[in-house]
């Protein structure tokens, strides 16, 4: 019974290697750059190999020589990473993403599951995003995630493969600097006392949030449920589903550390891609938690900033901080 996760020294990918590796599975990553520093603790009791999702020979023989048994596929560029480089996205994205399907279908895999994304949503957004919210994609990025949820329905219905997807908004954990994500660094200044400069937000701009760990815990659960639950298949999941402004996460830490402060300075340019929310109100998951008990462990603003604090202390070199 072996669990490949591509992307595994990713930021989410390592920590649900770790999760894994403390239910004593047996653990290969896959990753095209093996960021070591994630996975230090536990780097002895996984395989690990370096390989491109886009060659097809390398997502073959990673699993087929590893017997592997279930395929957490969360490999992927980013969105800024996909703007920025569209044809390369489209080979790690779309193609990788069909030849781990591909793999998973020739070589019996008894289950996959992948990462999407909030930004398969897009267009005329309404303040509610549900499972059945239409889809419109204006980003790269969201345009080849959109393409693989339905791929992944396509060889669920057509060749039996059990295959589920969980939608991610905005992961947040320390040391996170995804271009647009203004969140982890205005708490981590908070916490270690420097002035934050918010150029990725507005005051009034909003995310759905979920704590790495959640975002790892989500990976793992949606993949223990029994199949015939899975009647969604590809999930909205949240840790605080209801969005949350920069402005009131700047109130929280400034309650916690009184000398919080935030500078706004947005790049107007990143509205472009799509990274400025400020009239969404709900990420709303419950076909997660309706069909396979989905709920978050870090599910208020509070705890997630508590969270950050603990992390920081405990593992300054994992999150590089
Ligand atoms: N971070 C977020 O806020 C967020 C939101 C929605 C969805 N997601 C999805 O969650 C998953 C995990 O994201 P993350 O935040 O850990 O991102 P990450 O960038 O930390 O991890 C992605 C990993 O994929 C690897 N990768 C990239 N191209 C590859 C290739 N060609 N071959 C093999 N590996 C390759 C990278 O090296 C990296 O380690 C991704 O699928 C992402 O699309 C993330």
């Amino acid at each position: 019974m072996t669990k490949l996760i591509t992307g595994g020294t990713g930021y989410v990918g390592s920590e649900l290697a770790r999760l894994l590796v403390e239910q004593g599975e047996k653990v290969v990553l896959f990753d095209i750059t093996i960021n070591l520093f994630r996975i230090a603790d536990i780097a002895n009791e996984c395989k690990i190999l370096q390989g491109d999702l886009s060659n097809y020979s390398q997502v073959m023989n990673a699993v087929n020589e590893n017997g592997v048994t279930e395929i957490y596929h969360l490999g992927s560029m980013l969105t800024n990473a996909s703007d920025l480089n569209p044809w390369g996205s489209f080979q790690t994205n779309v193609i990788g993403t069909y030849n781990v399907l591909e793999a998973a279908r020739i070589f019996n895999v008894e289950k996959m599951m992948f990462t999407s994304t909030f930004g398969t949503f897009g267009l005329l957004l309404d303040e509610v995003l549900t499972d059945v919210s239409i889809q419109r994609p204006i980003t790269f990025y969201g345009c080849g995630k959109l393409y693989c949820e339905g791929l992944g329905r396509y060889y669920s219905r057509k060749f039996g493969l059990d295959f589920r997807s969980i939608r991610y908004a905005q992961m947040i954990g320390p040391g996170v600097r995804t271009q647009g994500h203004w969140a982890p660094a205005m708490i981590e200044d908070a916490i270690t006392g420097k002035v934050n400069e918010c150029i990725y937000a507005y005051p009034e701009t909003a995310i759905s949030m979920i704590y790495m760990r959640d975002a790892a815990r989500a990976a793992h659960m949606v993949l223990q449920v029994p199949r015939d639950n899975i009647k969604m298949m590809n999930y909205n999941v949240a840790g605080i589903p209801d969005f949350v402004t920069a402005a009131e996460l700047e109130a929280a830490l400034g309650n916690r550390y009184e000398n919080t402060k935030v500078i706004y300075k947005p790049d107007a340019s990143l509205e472009e891609i799509g990274n400025d929310f400020r009239t969404l109100k709900r990420f709303d998951d419950s076909y997660a938690r309706d069909e396979w008990g989905w709920y978050p462990e870090y599910d208020s603003v509070d705890r997630i900033i508590e969270a950050f604090e603990k992390d920081i202390g405990a593992y300054p070199e994992r999150y590089g901080i």
